[in-house]
């Protein structure tokens, strides 16, 4: 699946992403549903994720498919490795490919440690960081045998910095780092070995570290926090969905082969 220069250079100045299959967990809400929304604009047919909010997930693909986009749904839970490996195969069934794979779907249970339980630690890092692994481990091994693909996990610029009541959420969030490097590190590994490591597509595993989003997941944040993080944001904002998606895209294109193994921070300047 070797690129050449002008194709590189085409894909670099249209974002084409026609004749690829991405998948996008939690990609029926907030941030997820911008990357489906952009990832379909591009060209791409889209499998997007969710767990159970079937009111959400039947309007994102009315929308998506009101734009001329093609969307399928997938429900299943992002902390159960068989369902993961189930929804990975039924995407390849149904599309015949995966080209790539965006891990967004997250959720938080935010307690001061003194009050966190086992319970509520272990809930976090299963949808969190374990998902993550449950969804690329099937995932790669399809676009290792293909030569080429994208896996892009979304942390948060809370496992950069730390935040108060969310050990859980940080930990699984800083555990995607590792998950990031080490994944895009076997992937170029493998590639090489297999004497596919070409100019060219290739596989790449990146990380996106979204700042306060204006999300769901918002919502449930106080709201005299929102202020002060606000405050503390050089752009003195609240990000949107949008903002993060277009990140995703660039990353997902062909032409971005040569960028592996990265944190990206999409914060406002939160963390500099
Ligand atoms: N919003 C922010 O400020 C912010 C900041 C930094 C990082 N992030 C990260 O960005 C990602 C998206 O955040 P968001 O704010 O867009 O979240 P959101 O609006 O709460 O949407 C969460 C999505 O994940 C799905 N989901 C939740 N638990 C699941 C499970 N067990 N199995 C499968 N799907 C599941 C939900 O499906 P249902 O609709 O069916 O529930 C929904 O589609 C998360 O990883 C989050 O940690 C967000």
């Amino acid at each position: 699946m070797a690129t050449t220069g002008s194709q590189t250079q085409a894909a670099l100045s249209d974002h084409n992403l026609t004749g690829r299959v991405a998948l996008v967990t939690g990609g029926t809400r907030g941030i997820g549903a911008a990357i489906c929304h952009a990832l379909a604009a591009d060209g791409a047919v889209v499998a997007a994720g969710y767990s159970s909010n079937q009111a959400r997930a039947d309007e994102l693909r009315q929308a998506v498919e009101a734009d001329g986009g093609t969307l399928s749904l997938h429900k299943g839970d992002i902390a159960d490795a068989e369902d993961c490996a189930r929804v990975v195969k039924e995407v390849i069934e149904q599309h015949g490919r995966l080209d790539i794979l965006v891990n967004n779907a997250g959720i938080t249970v935010d307690k001061g440690i003194s009050k966190m339980s086992a319970a509520d630690w272990d809930k976090v890092i299963k949808v969190d960081l374990s998902g993550a692994f449950y969804m690329s481990k099937p995932a790669i091994q399809h676009m290792l045998g293909r030569g080429s693909g994208r896996i892009i996990n979304i942390s948060s610029v809370a496992a950069e910095m730390g935040n108060i009541g969310q050990a859980n959420y940080t930990a699984s969030k800083a555990g995607l780092f590792g998950l990031t490097k080490t994944l895009a590190r076997e992937a170029a590994f493998t590639l090489r070995m297999a004497g596919k490591l070409e100019k060219g597509i290739g596989l790449t595993v990146n990380c996106v570290t979204p700042g306060l989003i204006e999300t769901d997941m918002v919502v449930t944040i106080p709201p005299f926090m929102v202020a002060d993080f606000v405050e503390r944001i050089p752009m003195h904002r609240m990000g949107q969905p949008e903002e993060i998606a277009r990140v995703v895209c660039f990353l997902a294109q062909d032409a971005s082969g040569y960028i592996t193994g990265q944190i990206w921070d999409v914060d406002g300047g939160l963390n500099m």
